[in-house]
């Protein structure tokens, strides 16, 4: 059988190396996105990943721009090959309480956070369907699930991927093509390492795990949905979050 393709939006970002990794050992042909503007820290991670054992080609997209995502994914189907599996991973966050709010950082995280998730797909849902196979991933969020103090941008644009992710599924169930999410908790990232220790601390307090999530845990659940044998689950949603909130 052929080596899948897969992209990873995000990749060299806290949760997207251990998906990168995890989608490698699965056997899959692994192409990971970075922001443009961050090309540096993009070739010295891919030479890391290289030194790992990981062979993970690296491509420039603003996953906010529908043309540049369209630009991106036809290079790869004609450099790589169709693209079968995509995770759409990249995200952003800009915290404020909604009182401070201002309308860029609004937008900021729409564009990147939900934006993205037709930007990503839409070019290529119709050639998965056609071809009779594809998964799709969204990475969601613990704080789309419940709400989150100072990210109303952010719980609103990972709200909207299960809306996103529900029609869609709907669309490529007859073709072969699963689309699923997973929602993240509290994971020991650079993200996550930013929101202030005092509120941190008190977060973790109410991880009935007592602890925050690794990214492997993360991967272990994009790996599963991915799986050529994961056919029968689409439309659902996974959450890996210590049980910080059991929907
Ligand atoms: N519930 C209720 N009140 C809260 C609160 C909460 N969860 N968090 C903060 N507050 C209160 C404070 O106690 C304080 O109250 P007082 O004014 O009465 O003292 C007030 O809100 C602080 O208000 P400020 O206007 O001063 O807020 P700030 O400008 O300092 O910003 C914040 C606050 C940006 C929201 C900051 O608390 C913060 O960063 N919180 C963490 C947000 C968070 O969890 N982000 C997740 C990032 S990781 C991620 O997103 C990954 C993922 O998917 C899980």
């Amino acid at each position: 059988m052929t080596q899948r393709i897969a992209i990873v939006t995000g990749a060299n970002g806290g949760l997207g190396e251990s998906m990168c990794k995890a989608l490698a050992e699965q056997g899959r042909k692994v192409v990971g996105t970075f922001a443009p503007g961050h090309a540096a820290a993009a070739a010295s991670w891919q030479e890391e990943m290289k030194l790992q054992g990981f062979d993970i080609t690296m491509k420039a997209v603003d996953v906010s721009d529908f043309n540049d995502c369209k630009r991106l994914l036809e290079e790869v189907e004609s450099s790589e090959g169709s693209v079968d599996i995509l995770v759409n991973n990249a995200g952003i966050t800009r915290d404020a309480p909604l009182k401070k709010m201002q309308p860029e950082q609004w937008q900021a995280v729409i564009g990147t956070n939900l934006n993205s998730m037709f930007n990503m797909s839409q070019p290529i849902f119709e050639a998965m369907c056609n071809r009779g196979w594809g998964r799709i991933v969204n990475i969601s969020s613990l704080n789309g699930e419940k709400g989150q103090f100072g990210q109303a941008n952010y719980s609103a644009a990972k709200a909207g991927i299960y809306g996103f992710t529900k029609a869609i599924a709907q669309e490529g169930a007859k073709k072969g093509v699963t689309v699923n999410s997973v929602s993240p908790g509290y994971i020991d990232t650079p993200m996550v390492r930013q929101v202030p220790e005092n509120v941190l601390n008190s977060i973790v307090g109410g991880i009935p795990i007592g602890r925050l999530g690794q990214p492997e845990e993360i991967a272990r659940a994009v790996s599963f949905l991915t799986a050529d044998d994961a056919g029968f689950i689409t439309g659902t949603n996974i959450s890996v979050n210590g049980g910080q909130y059991m929907a």
